[in-house]
């Protein structure tokens, strides 16, 4: 008998498949340890119980024809063309709906089944356009493939009588089209809408022939609840539901595996090529992060990647006020190297600095730290991390000892009670979001911690989550007096802290959190939320069996983010919910490679692997390999830079793919700062915000173009692969190594593996990092090293980095941002989910169609107070600056609160954030600016000024961009 084990089964459990990930199996696996014998054309199996006769034949390597079922959704019995016969049973039952049972004896090929599958798919063809050879999806088909599966040849009813085929076709959505005339009925989209995605936009409308596929109320896809994730696409085995890039470029030839490059999700994707165009992404059920999930990005928009604005040649100039000159890289290298050996010359070693991106790799970030601390010599790198995450680095360090989330995304599928704080999964990291709104629907209790009513709460079939509608800036007051809760109605874990915990830390921090002064009831003043559902919400949490904590920038982003981090953390040890799965503390980061910039040693404090600088044997490791002394002392962070920029003692800075012009708080205060440069070297792809600050533009490479990895907020290290070609020539690593060697710091490396085995070699929890292991393993979750070498899941299972938990005290203390009279309303920002980030991607692609401009949303109340209406300019002050936006009345906040998104650089949004920061980690209070808002009817003067330093630089590179690229003379040698 062929005893098997089925390892699909385990997707949630260890999160590794050896089943081949493009294979449909047909029904999802079950898990089960009781293991259940059975005989399929005479093949003996054994297989979990509740397997189906489907999926159990599929395992011994019997195909039967499907349609309407498929491996991601339940099962749903509807084409019929599954059955099969069953020894004992009358009929011929659908194998995808029938589980085994012990003993049973099935065969799948019979006369009378092939004639009644001929027959099924008959009655499909006859209501079906015969335009297979003009069909976008011909050779894509699965309608197609049963066809000639079952042997149809002939359909004898003709195709006069009543059919479908002048079914009106839906393009309304920029992606995909939907066309009903070829809709066999299968509900496979319906399904993957409601179980992978979660949404429930489709329905079937009708009943037998009239049955039709109905987004929402009837409603074209675009005006429905659909938020284009594509799963229903991916679902469809028609050519029903089509991306409109497969039906204008034709079926892909090839296609190469890599992973997203939106959100910190990391999901992966198969990027579906024609020679070296992308005709289609599709996610891949290998990857571990997303199961072959994706979100309206990381599915659709690409198409940035080969826009034209795409900056394809170096450029030079002297002065901002100046047009570009496009040089040869060599030139351009050659006249970066010049100007920053100048400007130490004259000003010092510390007057020049670096950043890393979280959008590139971590082979490209590891090199730009290290460029940083060898070729200039100083510690002056820092991240974008600063402005998002550095208070996870600092608040998880100090409590658990490790600067990262404990959990895999799929442990949210044993979670009890899920509490969501400060963070819009559902918009922000929307494929963990569908994961947990599966969890939700399952029957997990959810609690939401954040001043806006965000989508999660209220998930279609799952219980109303418990919303507190905190006032911005007072998390820290809220999580005390949920741990104040915890600890005086004897909620906690006393086992795990006695043996997980140091006594001392506990014992400070319990007879702190236990004064009244914490309680639910003396900070209801200070929150805005009532006592009696803070208690609610804390023995929610408490009391699970696994309570789990997801948290985003409405935590990090403020002036206590650090100690709200630690109180999240104080909260996960008191009820013992770390260290196994379900449970844990998950930041939610980002950008896709925020985690890895901080691995890689991004912190001007912190070599890679977050090794303070200031350790000597830490240094001499890293003296020993990269052949130069390293600075004991840490480096300026980016505020640092910009006030010494501004003070005259910080003169060139290297930015390698970020924003810093548009994403930095206090606009005002960020552009004098880029003003101040005498050199200000930006590599992106685009001329973005901060390039038209920049002395020297440097083409970079899109993710489609290099090779490397990202690690996602899993710490889950997944692959990048190179589609195409880089656009510039130079993929971004390849450059930071042209201008290392120019300054004339030596770097060679011939591949991104060689710069990771070279991480490997320095960095503890990298050491069995490499990429053979990661072809191998398809990803891995570190620490990856001798004690744990295909790296770790979940974290703290036994002990912590630092021995044992340690409890903070983590005092509320009032931001300095408060409402009064000249401000009285409190500002908060956050992300859509078409958008991602400054927008610099997405904002050149159709994805606007969803989000064209950035809005204030504000309570209709306050609105009434001020006269305003729907659609009005709103004139936004606050203590620092002054922009203008169009109003949206929205019920989300309370009164009071007002939200905005940053995603169109001409919005200004951080015109108005101030420079208030967390007092560990500068991370900017983005999160609370007391603000008014009146009625305008003109654009801000920052507003206007940048239209026209806007037009201006975009007039400088208009010759740049319009150059040959064939003589490469420098006019300014
Ligand atoms: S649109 Fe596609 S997936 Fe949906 S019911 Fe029709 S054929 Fe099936
Ligand atoms: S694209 Fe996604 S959200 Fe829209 S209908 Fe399809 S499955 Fe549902
Ligand atoms: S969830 Fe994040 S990683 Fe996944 S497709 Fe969307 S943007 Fe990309
Ligand atoms: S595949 Fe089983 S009924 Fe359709």
């Amino acid at each position: 008998m062929l005893h098997y084990y089925d390892p699909g089964s385990q997707s949630y459990e260890a999160g590794k498949s050896v089943l081949n990930p493009d294979f449909d199996f047909g029904t999802p696996a079950r898990v089960s340890e009781t293991l259940v014998s059975m005989s399929i054309d005479g093949r003996e199996i054994a297989v979990p119980e509740g397997t189906s006769v489907l999926r159990a034949a599929a395992l011994a390597g019997i195909n039967i024809p499907k349609l309407c079922a498929s491996d991601n959704l339940e099962p749903f019995g509807s084409c019929r063309l599954c059955a099969v016969e069953i020894e004992g049973r009358r009929g011929y039952p659908a194998s995808c709906t029938t589980p085994v049972s012990e003993g049973m004896d099935v065969t799948t090929q019979t006369g009378k089944l092939a004639k009644l599958r001929r027959n099924i798919m008959e009655l499909y063809i006859s209501d079906h356009p015969l335009d297979c050879l003009t069909c976008p999806a011909n050779g894509d088909c699965e309608l197609q493939d049963v066809a000639g599966v079952v042997g149809l040849r002939e359909v004898r009813y003709g195709f006069d009588g009543k059919n479908h085929l002048d079914a009106e076709i839906d393009d309304s959505n920029p992606y995909f089209s939907f066309d009903p005339s070829k809709c066999i009925v299968c509900s496979r989209c319906v399904r993957a809408c409601e179980e992978v995605q979660g949404t429930f936009a489709l329905t079937i409308e009708g009943r037998g022939f009239d049955s039709i596929v109905s987004a929402s109320q009837n409603d074209p896809f675009m005006d429905s609840e659909c938020v284009s994730c594509g799963a229903c696409v991916q679902a469809c085995p028609t050519s029903t539901l089509m991306e409109k890039s497969v039906i204008e470029a034709g079926q892909p030839t090839h296609s190469v595996i890599t992973t997203c490059a939106y959100c910190g999700v990391g999901c992966s994707f198969k990027a579906e090529m024609k020679g070296e165009e992308v005709v289609r992404m599709v996610p891949y059920k290998g990857g571990e992060a997303n199961h072959g999930h994706s979100c309206v990005k990381g599915r659709f928009a690409f198409g940035y990647a080969t826009h034209k604005d795409r900056i394809k040649e170096p450029m030079i100039r002297e002065s901002i006020n100046d047009p570009w000159q496009v040089v040869s890289w060599d030139e351009a290298l050659a006249f970066s190297a010049r100007k920053l050996k100048g400007i130490q010359a004259e000003f010092g070693r510390e007057s020049i600095g670096g950043i890393t991106s979280s959008r590139c790799t971590n082979e490209e970030t590891y090199l730009v730290q290290k460029l940083v601390r060898t070729a200039f010599g100083n510690n002056n790198t820092d991240t974008c991390a600063r402005v998002c995450h550095s208070p996870t680095g600092y608040g998880l360090k100090t409590t658990l000892g490790e600067s990262a989330g404990t959990q895999t995304f799929d442990s949210v599928m044993k979670a009890d009670a899920i509490v969501v704080i400060g963070a819009n999964p559902t918009d922000a990291h929307p494929v963990f979001g569908s994961l947990m709104r599966r969890r939700l629907r399952q029957g997990a209790k959810l609690v939401v911690i954040d001043p806006r009513q965000i989508d999660v709460i209220r998930t279609p079939h799952a219980d109303e989550g418990l919303h507190l509608p905190l006032r911005p800036g007072t998390n820290v007051a809220m999580v005390n007096a949920m741990a104040h809760v915890v600890v005086t109605e004897g909620l906690e874990d006393k086992e795990f802290i006695n043996s997980r915990c140091d006594t001392e830390a506990y014992n400070a921090w319990r007879t702190f959190i236990a004064e009244e002064r914490n309680s639910p009831e003396a900070m209801e003043e200070v929150t805005g939320v009532p006592a009696a559902k803070v208690r609610e919400a804390a023995r929610i949490y408490a009391a699970a069996e696994n309570g789990a904590i997801y948290y985003g920038l409405g935590v990090t982003e403020h002036s206590q983010g650090s100690t709200m981090v630690m109180g999240i953390a104080n909260l996960a040890l008191a009820t013992g919910n770390i260290g196994r799965e379900g449970g844990g503390v998950n930041p939610l980061r980002g950008q896709n490679n925020v985690q890895g910039s901080c691995d890689m040693g991004s912190f001007p404090h912190e070599l890679p692997g977050y090794q303070h600088v200031s350790d000597p044997e830490v240094r001499e490791r890293f003296k020993a390999v990269w052949g130069v002394e390293i600075d004991h002392e840490p480096g300026l962070r980016i505020p640092n830079m910009f006030d010494a920029a501004i003070a005259g003692t910080f003169k060139a800075l290297y930015v390698q793919g970020e924003d810093i012009a548009q994403s930095d708080p206090n606009t005002h205060h960020v552009e004098a700062a880029l003003k101040a440069l005498d050199c200000l070297i930006v590599q992106d792809i685009f001329l973005n915000e901060t390039a038209k600050f920049a002395h020297v533009l440097l083409p970079g490479s899109t993710f489609l173009e290099k090779n490397g990895t990202f690690t996602n907020a899993e710490r889950r290290i997944n692959r990048v692969r190179k589609v195409m070609e880089p656009i510039a020539g130079m993929e971004d690593w390849e450059v930071t190594v042209a201008l290392s060697n120019a300054l004339g710091y030596k770097m060679h490396y011939n591949h991104p593996s060689e710069i990771m085995d070279e991480i490997a070699s320095l960095t503890p929890s990298f050491t069995g990092v490499n990429y053979d292991k990661l072809e191998r393993l398809g990803s891995i979750q570190w620490p990856c090293n001798d004690e744990h070498p295909n790296g770790m899941p979940t974290m703290h299972t036994l002990d912590f980095p630092i021995g044992k938990g340690r409890f903070a005290v983590t005092e509320y203390l009032a931001s300095e941002e408060r409402a009064s009279r000249r401000f009285p309303l409190l500002l908060t920002t956050g992300r859509i989910l078409s958008q991602y980030n400054v927008g610099a991607q997405t904002r050149r692609t159709a994805n606007s169609d969803w989000h064209e401009e950035d809005l204030l949303e504000l309570h209709p109340s306050d609105a009434e107070l001020r006269g305003v209406k729907e659609g009005d300019w709103l004139g936004i002050s606050s203590r620092v600056g002054h922009t203008v936006l169009r109003a949206k009345l929205s019920t989300r906040m309370l009164p009071g609160v007002v939200f905005t998104t940053f995603h169109h650089p001409g919005s200004g949004a951080n015109v108005i954030t101030t420079d208030n920061s967390d007092w560990a980690t500068n991370c900017p209070e983005y999160k609370v600016t007391a603000v008014q808002v009146e009625k305008v009817s003109q654009p801000s003067d920052w507003q206007r000024n940048f239209v026209d330093f806007d037009k201006r630089q975009q007039d400088f590179a208009k010759p740049a961009r319009e150059h040959s690229g064939e003589a490469h003379v420098s006019a300014l040698k």
